[in-house]
């Protein structure tokens, strides 16, 4: 841990020296004044997490890096500002709750459950701009720089919103806290986090199954123990979201009294997406002298150097627990891309935990434009991702999932067979489509079949 604090500080970092390097994807603000301004206000107001929390993640993250733990990362796509409210929350901590529940017990190990919500307000896009019918505006690029709606007010960044994002952020994240807190989460009580759909899923029947096992178990461990189970654990969550806007990150990056380093306290683990993670661009250069635990994702356009790159300037000191690689390579892709990277970094030394998110590979459109993900495939790619590290004597620490707790029709497939003409009939996102809760819970149920297999 040392060695890399002292590595980070030989490299000349400062908390604003990404703001000389070419930093993609960031809003065009017209006034600056009021920027500044907003940023001034941000800096000043409580921090999200904490330094302690952020550390134990790390921890965590180490542990699923040896094989000791599982990482649940998942949600919305995109969190907008209209869904902060108790229902939404609730159902996707719910989700959240039953798939760890189901990894646990089937994987026999621990899971860490890090969330996409308290601060998923920023979206990279494809393209600066957007035309319709003549008229070219700004590209949409999350509630925390600008509205969905097709009008120029609508669409010129607003740097309040960023005062907005923050204040959504602890909001969500101090109900998320109370619940925990008041016991929502106690595995004796699973009919707080229980959704009502059970009872009419077709998997309604594993998973009470599931349910009426995991009860016996904790009685079980209660009995022989002596101690109540409730008082030992309670299911803690941990946020995460892609530290996009560098000026938002930056203001909300602080140092803590008696710690070491500068810490990203906007959430415990931040990751970078491919878009913004050239080696001699901002993002990196800001990340570099951040102490928190976080993920950079790679897709197929992943080469050798850029690799070793990112894990040498993010990680100089080598430390465990400090790089995730969340790879996103699609069905097609990954039985080519995925075995050179791993031996790539195995021969490295590098320590790193990886997370599969089988689902940014494989975006499509359907006949009538709509964006979509096949179940299909994106169990596919989760199963190649176990048997690819598997062959490659690696350990696939977690997955990274977009989801909901609500019902919605986004992706096709799963239990009910979901067609692209159901689509329509709850077709609510904005960005990328998600699984809904039955698909979500089915794919944990996969994901301990594909583990079980490969142990036997
Ligand atoms: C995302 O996670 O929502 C995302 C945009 O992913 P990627 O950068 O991997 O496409
Ligand atoms: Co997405």
């Amino acid at each position: 841990m040392q060695q890399g604090l002292k590595s980070q500080q030989a490299f000349d970092w400062r908390i604003d020296s990404w703001q000389d390097k070419p930093a993609r994807q960031q809003a065009s603000y017209p006034d600056q004044h009021q920027l500044l301004d907003v940023l001034q206000q941000l800096a000043d107001l409580p921090p999200l997490v904490t330094s302690w929390e952020i550390n134990t993640l790390r921890n965590e993250m180490a542990m699923a890096q040896r094989g000791e733990r599982f990482v649940l990362q998942g949600g919305d796509c995109s969190e907008n500002f209209q869904e902060c409210n108790s229902s939404v929350i609730t159902n996707r901590l719910k989700v959240l709750l039953q798939m760890s529940l189901i990894l646990t017990h089937g994987l026999q190990m621990p899971v860490t459950r890090i969330g996409r919500f308290a601060g998923q307000y920023a979206k990279p896009r494809s393209s600066d701009v957007e035309t319709r019918d003549g008229v070219t505006l700004p590209s949409y690029r999350g509630d925390i720089v600008n509205a969905t709606d097709f009008d120029e007010q609508s669409r010129t960044p607003d740097p309040r919103r960023l005062l907005r994002a923050h204040a959504r952020s602890a909001m969500t994240l101090n109900f998320v806290r109370g619940l925990v807190d008041g016991g929502f989460t106690s595995l004796h009580h699973p009919e707080y986090w229980n959704l009502s759909w059970v009872e009419h899923s077709p998997l309604a029947e594993r998973f009470q199954q599931l349910t009426r096992e995991i009860g016996q178990s904790i009685r079980f461990m209660e009995i022989v123990s002596g101690i109540q189970t409730g008082k030992l654990r309670r299911a803690d969550f941990y946020t995460a979201h892609e530290a996009l806007h560098l000026h938002y990150e930056q203001a909300l990056t602080r140092q803590v009294p008696r710690v070491e380093g500068w810490h990203n306290l906007s959430t415990h683990f931040p990751w970078i997406g491919m878009r913004t993670a050239e080696l001699d661009g901002a993002h990196v250069e800001f990340f570099r002298g951040v102490r928190n635990p976080m993920g950079i994702k790679i897709g197929p356009g992943m080469d050798k150097d850029w690799l070793m790159g990112l894990l040498e300037a993010l990680n100089p000191g080598r430390e465990d627990g400090r790089v995730t690689l969340i790879h996103r390579m699609g069905v097609k892709h990954i039985a080519d891309y995925l075995p050179q990277l791993i031996s790539h970094v195995q021969a490295s030394g590098q320590p790193v935990t990886w997370i599969c998110d089988p689902m940014h590979g494989n975006t499509e459109s359907t006949a009538e434009g709509i964006k979509t993900r096949r179940f299909e495939n994106i169990q596919s790619e989760l199963e190649q991702a176990f048997d690819i590290h598997a062959a490659c004597g690696s350990i696939l620490g977690g997955v990274h999932l977009e989801l909901t707790g609500e019902n919605v029709t986004e992706c096709t497939g799963g239990a009910r067979a979901l067609k692209d003409v159901d689509l329509k009939k709850a077709y609510k996102t904005t960005v990328d489509p998600r699984l809904n809760y039955e698909q979500a819970l089915e794919l944990s149920m996969l994901i301990v079949h594909k583990r079980q297999s490969l142990q036997t």
